[in-house]
């Protein structure tokens, strides 16, 4: 029999784009089971961009700026991921919230990495208020994304210890050594394996 062809991904960034990386280097393998289609951002100028570019990905960008409404932002940003067919989409470092015809269209298959241990620390500024709140374990969520602000049903967590000595910048680089596993980790299963979600609870077979 030959294999199912891979499931395709459409990755979201803000950024610096180390999570699409990662995700690149485990697409190549092609026992993983996904490629990586399309990179969206929200802005230009970012490395992302660029690591994207040099893989041969194609871009887009929707800037919520370019827009009138955050409507007219909403609606363009689901035709462009939609027009790669995407199996799963998955937010890495994307700092906007999509709206509701996004949600309406992919909210089955639309997944975020989130840089604590949710549902503590939720927003854009996850390490710092984790290390502000004193917490000894901090870590990083990968969810389904809803209508909330990072509340969404949870996929899977990791932990890293926080260190007497820690700053906002060590934390968060921790952090996103074992986030970036994760991620590779849980998008490989979900596309090789399936899931279900009931009552909150997402599950893998
Ligand atoms: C991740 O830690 C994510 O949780 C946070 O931003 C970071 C994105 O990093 N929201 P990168 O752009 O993938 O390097």
């Amino acid at each position: 029999m030959t294999d199912p062809a891979p499931a395709r991904l459409v990755v979201l960034i803000s950024g610096s784009g180390s999570n699409l990386q990662a995700l690149l280097e485990a697409a190549k393998d092609p026992a993983y089971g996904a490629e990586v289609v399309a990179v969206g951002a929200d802005r230009d100028g970012i490395a992302g961009l660029e690591i994207a570019a040099a893989a041969g990905v194609p871009t887009f960008v929707d800037s919520v700026k370019a827009y009138e409404t955050r409507d007219d932002w909403d609606a363009a940003l689901t035709a462009h991921v939609a027009a790669h067919r995407p199996d799963l989409v998955i937010s890495a470092g994307f700092l906007k919230l999509a709206g509701k015809q996004f949600l309406d269209a992919f909210g089955d298959r639309y997944i975020n990495t989130h840089n604590a241990l949710l549902p503590s620390f939720p927003g854009i500024h996850g390490p710092r208020d984790a290390l502000a709140y004193g917490v000894k374990l901090a870590g990083a969520t990968l969810f389904f994304v809803d209508a909330g602000v990072d509340t969404g049903p949870i996929i899977a967590q990791v932990s890293v210890p926080v260190l007497d000595d820690d700053t906002e910048e060590t934390l968060t680089e921790r952090i996103k050594v074992a986030e970036r596993a994760q991620l590779v980790e849980f998008v490989g299963r979900l596309v090789r394996d399936g899931w279900t979600i009931e009552n909150r609870k997402v599950r893998i077979p």
